[in-house]
């Protein structure tokens, strides 16, 4: 379980998140909702152990997210906002096989294991294709793809559904879907509140801090309240 405290963290000198309390339960999908700015990114880097932590405690499975970032870096794997910031290999084939390669598997395990996300991911045939000259929808989908190859315990996905279409948006609710089922843990941070019809609850982030937690059943009742927390009320 990812356990936050009256945690208050930021950069250098400025907290930028304060007094947050926070659960995520294996085979959950916690939504973290807010405006741009608001500090959701902060919180998901807090989550790895990559912010300032001023006070209170940020905990995962028992571990200090302050003191042992190699252990925390074991459970916890983090979905960029931007995937240009994750994705670093030549080819899509290499992305997808650094991990297996460095858990020590053999290459007949590792090929299969790339060859399975590389087929969920919608891109078989662009495995020896060169990773930044992709568009950024589909550079989204290889980071996803790089994140199930490392395949951790918990799951922080930063905006996955920004900036990708309806396919790649059906991709990645079943993803997700598939990753609760499998009981893995998961953090879903948007801007946008359709894209967390999948959340058991939703935390929602005003300038920093929670200003409310919804369950997930009742996220068509917190629309009329979106504006005053600073976000896009969507109308159908
Ligand atoms: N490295 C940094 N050093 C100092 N301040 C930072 C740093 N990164 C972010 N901030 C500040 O922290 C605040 C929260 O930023 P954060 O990226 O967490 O927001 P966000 O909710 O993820 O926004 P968005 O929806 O735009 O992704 C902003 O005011 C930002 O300027
Ligand atoms: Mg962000």
């Amino acid at each position: 379980m990812v356990t936050l405290k009256n945690l208050t963290a930021g950069y250098e000198n400025a907290p930028i998140i304060q007094n947050i309390n926070m659960d995520i339960k294996e085979g959950e999908i916690v939504g973290l909702l807010g405006h741009n700015g608001s500090g959701k990114t902060t919180l998901a880097l807090t989550l790895l152990g990559f912010t300032k932590i001023f006070s209170g405690k940020a905990e995962i499975d028992g571990i200090d997210v302050k003191k042992e970032k190699r252990e925390i870096r074991k459970l916890v794997s983090m979905l960029m906002q931007v995937p240009d910031n994750q994705l670093f290999a030549r080819t899509i084939y290499e992305e997808l096989a650094i991990a297996p390669y460095k858990r020590g598997l053999s290459q007949t395990e590792i090929e299969d294991i790339v060859n399975t996300i590389a087929t969920q991911i919608g891109m078989k045939d662009k495995l020896h294709h060169s990773v930044h000259k992709l568009s950024f929808g589909q550079k989204k989908k290889v980071a996803m793809g790089v994140l199930l190859s490392i395949d951790p315990k918990y799951y922080i996905l930063d905006e996955p559904m920004a900036g990708l279409d309806f396919e790649g948006r059906s991709f990645m609710e079943k993803t997700i879907k598939e990753l609760k089922e499998r009981g893995k843990g998961i953090l879903l941070i948007s801007h946008d509140v359709l894209s967390l019809t999948l959340c058991h609850k939703i935390y929602i982030m005003k300038n920093g801090k929670v200003v409310e937690v919804v369950d997930g059943k009742n996220i068509k009742d917190i629309i009329p309240d979106l504006p005053q927390w600073g976000l896009y009320m969507p109308t159908l």
